[in-house]
């Protein structure tokens, strides 16, 4: 399967496709996370993309689109989840371009419906951890000692983007940007919307019973 996790900031794109990952042994290939990890290493791509980040703002598409067709191109698995890209309804085309030529389809494009006062106090509660990546909420989704990652112990820390201000110039962008996505690939028919703000359960699982009538179909 080949599915595209689309939605605002917090929305909880990286906590629904962590799940789905691991149930059906895809690639979760985060635009957010690479860039973070390019932050992390310092190479040019990591600087270049700092400003835009911590501004709320989107990285150049150019960048963006040369960085995620790598990452799916060393993807070990045929199936993958693109998580925060495309962004732009440029990127789209620029990815269903790249795909065409490597004869590869999206089945499923998953749209995750959310209120921006919802998405500010999540954001602003969030903290993950470091070493292995997992997200938890301060209230909504707690550790089970307060601070310290459930799986390695690790100090959870808050990312640097997730601050008030910061968060509104990121829905901001959303609102411009990245909303027309979802209508670009509603076009094509195969946009399941789903509404975000229940629990993370309930939401897997609705996510899980589409994803297996796909599988069967
Ligand atoms: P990126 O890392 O992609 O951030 P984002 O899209 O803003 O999304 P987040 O990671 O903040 O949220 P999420 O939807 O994954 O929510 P999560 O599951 O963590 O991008 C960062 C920056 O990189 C961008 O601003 C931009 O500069 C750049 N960038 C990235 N991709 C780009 C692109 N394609 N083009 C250009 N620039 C790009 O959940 C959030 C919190 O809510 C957590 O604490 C979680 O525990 C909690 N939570 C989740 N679900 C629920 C629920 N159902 N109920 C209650 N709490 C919940």
């Amino acid at each position: 399967m080949r599915l595209i996790l689309l939605g605002a900031p917090g929305a909880g794109k990286g906590t629904q496709c962590k799940r789905i990952v691991a149930e059906y042994n895809l690639s979760h290939l985060s635009s957010g996370d690479i860039l973070r990890q390019e932050r992390a290493q310092k190479s040019e791509l990591g600087q270049k993309a700092q400003e835009y980040m911590d501004s709320g703002s989107l990285v150049p598409d150019e960048l963006i689109v040369e960085m995620m067709a790598g990452a799916i191109k060393k993807t070990p698995q045929e199936g993958f989840v693109l998580d925060g890209f495309p962004r732009t309804v440029n990127q789209s085309v620029e990815l269903d371009k790249y795909l065409e030529k490597a004869n590869k389809t999206i089945d499923m494009v998953i749209n995750l419906i959310i209120d921006d006062q919802i998405v500010l106090q999540r954001l602003t509660g969030r903290r993950s951890c470091p070493t292995c990546g997992a997200v938890y909420h301060i209230e909504n989704l707690k550790p089970k000692v307060d601070g310290i990652c459930d799986n390695d112990g690790t100090r959870l820390v808050q990312r640097p983007d997730d601050t008030v201000e910061v968060v509104a110039n990121r829905l901001k962008t959303y609102h411009e940007q990245t909303e027309p996505v979802a209508d670009y690939y509603r076009q094509n028919g195969y946009v399941f919307d789903v509404q975000a703000d229940m629990d993370v359960d309930q939401i897997t699982d609705l996510l899980f019973d589409k994803l297996d009538a796909l599988q069967k179909a």
